[in-house]
């Protein structure tokens, strides 16, 4: 009767529990949702802030080592339980720490989608103006400036982007939106590539290259590890439960430790060819101000522009190259928004219209106040950032490392080092499994606590990073 009862379950996991088509579209569903705004905003902007070279070296050994452990743990995980974050850490125990575990990892895409909109919004706004032909306008110094000053224009790209996310939902069209992206990303590359191109041999760019790509000690502080790791767990989404959901799609066959590899060569790809549209576009245009190199989050909006004014057809280039970031925002998005709804669905017992709201409503809440934060609300500072800033600090630097934590003590305590493993070889040789181990038990703690009381003495004042 047992067996019986077996049988019947796994059958009703194959119905409810649909399943990528083979291994290629494992890969390319994780690199399509993992290829976003992180690669081509985010990452430009923080290594050019937290000094280029260095920065990027302390990125890819990062990601080669604490990345690299805990995408493979999340992923067998996931494949293990076959469920997403709250259900699989409840799948180990139901003491405090496994539910706050779960949670931790479940509720931060909640809090990224609101102000990942808000971007969303921003670049919406600039391929209407290309379309416009104000190509030239957006070029000039202060346009971003006064744009997101006028805190209710950025509302009103906010809200658009946000209902075509929202919109997406309803109509439950996410596979469709994934095909087209998919057909997207390598148009994307190629424009990157040209535009990189183009944007390294304008004169003076030179610098910008070499501030990029070679190390400087001297640019080195403890804040270029803490940026490299919310930047690693942010542009491959790790910590957020989402590579649990994937992997608890995917069939023993798949190796995880080759599409691991995959998945992390072609998101770095994407956002060192993004660096170098933007950073030696810094060093041509603004001849490398210290100030632009600083300027956070308004860096691809100030400066793209300006690359693409000064292209005989730059309208055109403009066009299409916003067009493709719109995408490549959309589709994560899109994931972000629906990995809420699915725990929505599958915690609150509510039906997907109403998870579909609540997530909406929880869009609107937190995306509103990040897009006025730099205009009505410009008063707001907390711990010294503005909304929109905070909410990325928040996610970045003290959340994500926190459910990285309950990753590696549920792999190492928990489920054990072996177990875990075994769950890999079902479908891989796992070369590096004892690196895996090392890194699971001594690198990741290690990195994650270090990080987090670095992020909150930095809050606190204690230290300057
Ligand atoms: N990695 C995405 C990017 O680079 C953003 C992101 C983080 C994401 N977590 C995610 C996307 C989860 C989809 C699902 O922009």
């Amino acid at each position: 009767m047992k067996k019986g009862e077996n049988t019947r379950n796994s059958l009703q996991q194959e119905k409810t529990r649909s399943s990528f088509s083979g291994k290629l579209g494992y890969v390319l569903a994780v690199a399509g949702s993992a290829v976003g705004l992180g690669n081509i905003w985010r990452f430009p902007y923080l290594a050019a802030k937290y000094g280029g070279g260095i920065f990027l070296l302390t990125y890819l050994v990062l990601m080669l080592t604490f990345g690299y452990a805990l995408i493979v743990s999340e992923t067998a995980l996931g494949r293990m339980t076959k469920k997403s974050p709250v259900g699989a850490f409840a799948a180990f125990g139901n003491r405090f720490w496994f539910r706050f575990g779960g949670w931790i990892n479940a509720v931060i895409p909640m809090l990224i989608v609101p102000y990942y909109s808000v971007i969303g919004g921003w670049v919406v706004k600039y391929l209407f103006e290309h379309i416009r032909g104000s190509a030239s306008a957006l070029a000039e110094d202060g346009y971003f400036t006064n744009f997101i000053a006028n805190g209710f224009e950025a509302e009103f790209w906010f809200l658009l982007f946000s209902v075509l996310v929202t919109a997406v939902l309803f109509a439950g069209v996410k596979q469709g939106v994934e095909r087209v992206s998919k057909v997207m990303m390598p148009l994307l590359v190629i424009l990157a590539v040209f535009v990189a191109i183009y944007s390294m041999t304008r004169p003076g760019a030179w610098k910008g290259v070499t501030y990029f790509l070679v190390p400087n000690f001297k640019h080195f502080s403890w804040m270029t590890v803490v940026a490299a790791m919310g930047q690693m767990f942010y542009s491959l989404s790790i910590a957020m439960g989402i590579l649990y959901t994937y992997g608890s799609y995917i069939k023993d066959d798949v190796d995880i430790e080759k599409s691991t590899k995959q998945v992390e060569v072609f998101d770095t790809a994407i956002a060192m060819l993004a660096g170098l549209m933007i950073i030696p576009a810094v060093f041509a245009f603004s001849g490398g101000d210290p100030d632009t190199l600083k300027a956070g989050p308004s860096l691809m909006f100030i400066t793209i522009p300006k690359v693409f004014a000064s292209m005989g057809f730059g309208t055109g280039a403009g066009i299409v190259f916003f067009l493709l970031v719109l995408l490549a925002a959309l589709t994560s998005a899109i994931s972000l928004a629906e990995s809420g709804v699915s725990t929505f669905e599958d915690q609150l017992g509510i039906s997907r219209r109403k998870s579909v709201l609540l997530m909406g409503a929880v869009i609107l809440l937190f995306g509103s106040v990040s897009a006025l934060g730099f205009g009505a609300l410009d008063f707001v500072s907390l711990l010294g950032m503005s909304i929109l800033d905070f909410f990325d600090f928040l996610t970045n630097s003290l959340m994500m490392p926190l459910a990285a934590l309950a990753t590696c003590i549920l792999v190492t305590r928990v489920v054990g080092l072996k177990k875990l493993a075994q769950e890999v070889e079902k479908s891989s040789d796992f070369k590096r499994k004892k690196m895996y181990c090392f890194f699971m038990r001594y690198l990741a703690p290690i990195c994650i606590v270090t990080i987090l009381f670095s992020s909150i003495a930095n809050v606190l004042g204690w230290i300057s990073m």
